[in-house]
This record gives C-alpha cells, sequence and structure tokens, in this order.
C-alpha cells in the first residue's frame, strides 16, 4: 500500500518552504499586505493541490524544481480563493484551517488586497522562466490557469454557490457549480503536470478524467464534512451550509447517496489510470484518501 499520509505530509513541508521563498514579508509601508498574505497562505492548508501537481508531473519525470514552482502558484489562486470565500459578502466564516479568518485577523479590506495579491503572484510565479525552460509551456500553463480560475471556472462558480442559496438547485446544476468552482482548479493540477511533461494525448486524457471525477468527489466530501465532520479537525465552522439554505448534494441526496456517489467516483476516477503502471500509485491512493479523509 502506498503511504499517502506520508506522502501528503512531506509534500506539505516541501509546498510550506517553497511558498515562504515565493512569498517575503516586506519591510515597506504596505508590509501589513504580505503579512496578510503569509498569514492565509502559509496556514495549515492540506496541500491537495500541490500534491496533484507533483504526482502528475512524476508521470512524466518533469524537474521537481518545475512541478514545485506551478504547484505553490496553484495553491496561492486555492488560497486567494478561500480567504474571499469567508469574507462577509460571501460565506462570511470566522475559522480557517483552525485559524481566525483572514478578514477576521487583519480586516476585510485588507483580506481582499490579500487576495488579489496571491492571485497576481501566482500568475507572475508561473510566466517566470524559473518555472519552465520553453515560453510556450508557461503560456500554456498562464492561459489553462486563466480558464481554471475564472469566470468559466472556480469564480463561476463560486457566483453559482451564491445563487444556490437561493435558487432550487437540482442535482445537474448542484454538479455543474461543483465542477465549476472546485472541479475546475483541481483537474488544472492535473493538466499542469501533462502541460509540464509535454505528455502525449492519451496520458493528457487520462490525467483529465481522472481529475475531473476526483474533483466532484472532493466537494461532495468537503460537504458531508460540514454535515458529519468535527469542527476541532476540520479547522471550520461546520454545520453551515444548512443554515445558509444551501443546496449541496447532501442536501438533495442525503448523506448515505452523497457518499456512495463520491466512493463511485473516487473508484472512477481510479479506473482512468488504467494506462498507467505503479508510477500512478500516489494517484490511485490519493483518490482513496479524498473519500476517507476527515478534514
Ligand atoms: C476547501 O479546500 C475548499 C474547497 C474547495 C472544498 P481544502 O479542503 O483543500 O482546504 P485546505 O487547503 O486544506 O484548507
Ligand atoms: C469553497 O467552497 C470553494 C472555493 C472556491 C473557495 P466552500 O465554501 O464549501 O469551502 P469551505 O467549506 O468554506 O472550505
Ligand atoms: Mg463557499
Ligand atoms: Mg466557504
Ligand atoms: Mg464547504
Amino acid at each position: 500500500m502506498f503511504p499517502i499520509e506520508q506522502a501528503l505530509a512531506d509534500n506539505a513541508r516541501e509546498i510550506d518552504a517553497v511558498l515562504d521563498e515565493l512569498l517575503p514579508m516586506r519591510r515597506d509601508p504596505e508590509g501589513r499586505l504580505m503579512e496578510a498574505v503569509r498569514y492565509a497562505a502559509l496556514s495549515a492548508g492540506k496541500r491537495i493541490r500541490p500534491f496533484l501537481v507533483v504526482a502528475s508531473s512524476q508521470l512524466f519525470d518533469v524537474t521537481r524544481q518545475y512541478a514545485l514552482r506551478v504547484a505553490a502558484a496553484i495553491e496561492m489562486v486555492h488560497c486567494y480563493s478561500l480567504i474571499h470565500d469567508d469574507l462577509p459578502a460571501m460565506d462570511n466564516d470566522e475559522m480557517r484551517r483552525g485559524l481566525p479568518t483572514c478578514h477576521v485577523k487583519f480586516d476585510e479590506a485588507t483580506a481582499i488586497l490579500a487576495g488579489d495579491a496571491l492571485l497576481a503572484r501566482a500568475f507572475e510565479v508561473i510566466a517566470e522562466a524559473a518555472t519552465h525552460p520553453d515560453p510556450r509551456v508557461r503560456a500554456d500553463l498562464v492561459c489553462e490557469l486563466a480558464r481554471a480560475a475564472g469566470s468559466d471556472g472556480m469564480v463561476g462558480g463560486q457566483m453559482l454557490d451564491l445563487l444556490a442559496e437561493r435558487s432550487p438547485f437540482g442535482i445537474s446544476e448542484i454538479t455543474r457549480m461543483q465542477r465549476m468552482k472546485t472541479g475546475a482548479l483541481i483537474a488544472f493540477c492535473c493538466d499542469a503536470g501533462a502541460l509540464l511533461g509535454k505528455a502525449g494525448d492519451q496520458a493528457r486524457h487520462a490525467l483529465h478524467a481522472y481529475a475531473h471525477d476526483l474533483g466532484l468527489a472532493f466537494q461532495i466530501v468537503d460537504d458531508l464534512l460540514d454535515v458529519e465532520g468535527d469542527q476541532e479537525i476540520v479547522g471550520k465552522r461546520t454545520k453551515k451550509d444548512e443554515s445558509a439554505g444551501k443546496a449541496t448534494f447532501v442536501s438533495v441526496l442525503g448523506v448515505e447517496r452523497a457518499r456512495d456517489q463520491s466512493t463511485m467516483l473516487a473508484q472512477q476516477a481510479i479506473d482512468h489510470l488504467d494506462i498507467f503502471n505503479t508510477e500512478a500509485e500516489p494517484l490511485r491512493s490519493f483518490a482513496q484518501f479524498v473519500v476517507e479523509r476527515k478534514c
């Protein structure tokens, strides 16, 4: 059995060091901005998106430094999305990763700016020459990340998520919303490995299909943890989706069927990796971890 928990912990340590280096503290009048950026980005996240970038890159023997820079950039986009997701105008949450949310620790305006700064820095990091010697690869990464983060991806999904508090969303609308708000960025993580490694069509499609199913499974489990999770372990407030009247897989299908759905999707994700050998073991174990996780 692949030691997934250990691999995730090792990966998180490595990514934390890269983030620390890429997001240096600044001693100037606007230093408070980087303080807020570092507060949010260096807090104890699971770093699952970076793990996916690194594990996908390993399939194609990508230079580790390249993979780590792209992994850190995606984590920056993710952290920005969390800062904004927690704002009073959105989910209005006060706890994140076991700590006060960025706008509670600093203030709303600083939190908005910290998110903005993380998004811009992510694209800067990807565009820099140290990320890959081939400028075409860097341009493709920039373009795909913009798509995954923007109105057809995460941000569009967040818009739907706000509407999901007021509209009678059925399963197909919820599926589309979750694929956009969470799935798009997760899919990009695997696409990034394939882009960095200049993978062939077959491998690229297999990885994309894996991530497509995995992303949805991941968000269903997030919704399940909101209902069933232990707040101390999850590190964020629970029971918030129901109190906000938010349509989720769990609100429509109930806990048991939502769990079945996530298990089925994880297995389907693993099946897409059949074209790979043992080198895809980390990705297979990760899909299993996603549906068994407690935080
Ligand atoms: C939480 O993501 C928000 C979702 C998109 C579901 P994670 O569960 O990856 O949160 P962290 O990064 O570990 O805090
Ligand atoms: C957030 O989804 C998805 C993002 C794009 C940030 P949630 O609102 O369910 O995430 P949590 O539960 O606050 O982490
Ligand atoms: Mg939200
Ligand atoms: Mg939220
Ligand atoms: Mg949630």
